[in-house]
């Protein structure tokens, strides 16, 4: 059976309301995943939810097994992945609690495994990624959102750093002048992981900080914990939204 996979963030342990029926914890070809797939039923739809810190949270965006993640996913039918994430906001409407789609990538990760193509290939193999997202998948989003009547923003550039630190103001403004709107930690090489496994991505960024310099003095880690807590339901409901709209 073909399914929706959801993979979920800090701050998004669970899928409330998801009917569980299985949790495969399976070594895949790259390893282990960051915990359970947990198969399940939501709006009377197959689905599948991963969550990529691990079940307790755990594991820094550096360390993450994407490719295990993505790998793990795949076994589990997954065609299509919604991917949630928490960011910061570059440009000056992104403030805290704003939902973004965003439709364009800068990585600026390095050292993770980032590609299921290194070994055993007769030719080297080179996907297309001139747009990072699946267009589909990212309307559905914005449909369902646009039903529930929950404000989001449509397109954008999502600026991948390293972490697990915080960026410097320094590294925000440049960021800014790359034509970067949000920054998070894990949306690389996840979602061209996706690209090549050929399962449609799609990113719903949840803003729970001022990036770097762009709000007076240092960034309250403390903080994100509470905006995201507050956009949860939110998310959640854009979710069903979307499960609901499948095929
Ligand atoms: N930078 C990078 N990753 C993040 C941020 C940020 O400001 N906020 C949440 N994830």
């Amino acid at each position: 059976m073909k399914r929706l996979g959801i993979i979920g963030g800090t701050g998004f342990l669970e899928f409330e309301g998801l009917e569980v029926q299985a949790r495969r914890e399976e070594e895949t070809r790259w390893g282990m995943p960051s915990g359970p797939v947990l198969e399940g039923v939501l709006e009377g739809t197959g689905v599948a939810f991963l969550h990529r810190h691990g079940t307790p949270s755990r594991i820094p965006p550096h360390r993450i097994n994407y490719r295990a993640n993505i790998c793990a996913l795949a076994a589990a039918g997954c065609d299509r992945i919604v991917a949630v994430a928490a960011v910061g906001g570059i440009r000056g409407d992104l403030v805290p609690g704003s939902l973004v789609i965003p439709d364009q990538i800068v990585d600026y990760t390095w050292g993770r495994e980032h590609t299921f193509f290194e070994d055993d290939l007769d030719a080297p193999v080179h996907v297309d990624f001139t747009a990072p997202y699946d267009s589909a998948l990212s309307s559905a989003l914005q449909s369902s959102a646009l039903t529930a009547g929950t404000a989001v923003t449509a397109g954008g550039t999502y600026a991948c750093t390293q972490g697990p630190r915080l960026e410097s103001a320094a590294e925000v403004d440049r960021l800014e002048r790359d034509g970067c709107d949000i920054v998070g930690m894990t949306g690389m090489p996840e979602a061209v992981l996706a690209r090549e496994a050929g399962i449609a991505y799609a990113h719903l960024a949840i803003v729970v900080n001022a990036a770097a310099g762009r709000a007076p003095g240092p960034i309250r880690v403390d903080a994100m914990a509470g905006v995201m807590a507050t956009s949860t339901g939110k998310v959640r409901q854009i979710i069903r939204g979307v499960v609901a709209s499948q095929p």
